[in-house]
């Protein structure tokens, strides 16, 4: 396994694996890497011939009180794992390597991010959007793996890669939880043993919303409605939000048709965690 902290190193690789006509797959991440990450590895590792994981913690989407700063880093940590599921090679660039004094071009969206994470964190996915449109420039891979865990997210950069043409599959992964139920997280860490206990109302809110829909309720405000209710009955809990959207537009939906995506944010303590799940009905 190889490790790259430099734009031209990742070039030169990737040139050579073309020249050999192999395939390339890319799992960008933020590091501090758990299984939830290692499961888009192991799916890179069967689709492609090659896999590229990028480590960055990417500056330009977090807000201004937001925890970029206390962010967890381990790369050392993060190379084992990455070496445990067959990487071939690790992209770790420092922010002056991503961003060069003088940098202001963007890559934004209009649409997809007036609902739910964008909404609570402006500017957030104009950051994200634009990483992830460089880190395609740089490692040009055939496929890109990104976690249904961050459902929006998920959304924009397939959006984003079809408005602008760009020439990768976005291969969409399901979440992986904890034994207990909370989904796994590098923030999961911020939680004392109290704090722990409560995220608990996240992932047990998403098997009552499944559940609901699955006994036939179609109105996604009584839905929204029941899942803060039995938030609210968490006193470590405060609701950022919890929506029913459409998957493709992520705009507010009043029934729950065909497949609707539910999802959350709910502060436990000072940390703010995310959850969702796919409504088929
Ligand atoms: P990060 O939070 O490190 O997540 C990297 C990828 O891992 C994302 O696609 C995310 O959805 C996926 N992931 C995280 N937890 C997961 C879980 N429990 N189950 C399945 N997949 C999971 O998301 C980012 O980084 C950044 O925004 C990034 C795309 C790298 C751009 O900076």
């Amino acid at each position: 396994m190889e490790t790259a902290a430099t734009i031209k190193e990742v070039r030169a690789q990737i040139k050579e694996w073309k020249r050999q006509g192999l395939s390339i797959g890319l799992v960008p991440t933020m590091g501090y890497l758990h299984e939830g990450h290692g499961s888009l590895m192991k799916r890179a590792r069967e689709e492609c011939d090659r896999v590229v994981v990028s480590i960055f913690v990417n500056p330009l989407q977090f807000g201004i009180n937001e925890d970029f700063d206390r962010y967890p880093r381990d790369l050392q940590a993060d190379a084992v794992l990455c070496r445990a599921e067959g990487v071939d090679l690790i992209f770790h660039p420092e922010a002056e390597e991503m961003y060069q004094e003088g940098f202001c071009s963007f890559v934004d969206m209009d649409g997809l991010t007036g609902e739910l994470c964008g909404k609570s964190r402006p500017n957030h996915f104009r950051g994200v959007c634009t990483v992830v449109s460089k880190l395609f420039h740089i490692v040009t891979p055939d496929k890109a793996f990104f976690g249904q865990k961050d459902a929006q997210q998920l959304a924009v950069i397939r959006r984003m890669a079809r408005d602008l043409d760009m020439d990768v599959e976005i291969v969409g992964c399901p979440i992986i939880r904890e034994e207990d139920g909370l989904a796994k997280s590098s923030r999961n860490t911020y939680l004392n043993p109290e704090e722990r206990r409560a995220a608990l109302i996240l992932s047990q809110t998403i098997r009552l919303g499944r559940q609901m829909v699955e006994e036939g309720m179609t109105d996604a405000k009584a839905l929204v409605a029941a899942m803060k209710e039995n938030i609210a009955r968490e006193p470590l809990a405060k609701i950022d939000y919890v929506e029913a959207v459409s998957m493709d537009t992520i705009e507010k939906v009043d029934r729950i048709e065909g497949a609707v995506l539910v999802a959350m944010a709910v502060y436990i303590g000072k940390t703010r965690l995310i959850d969702n799940f796919i409504a088929q009905a």
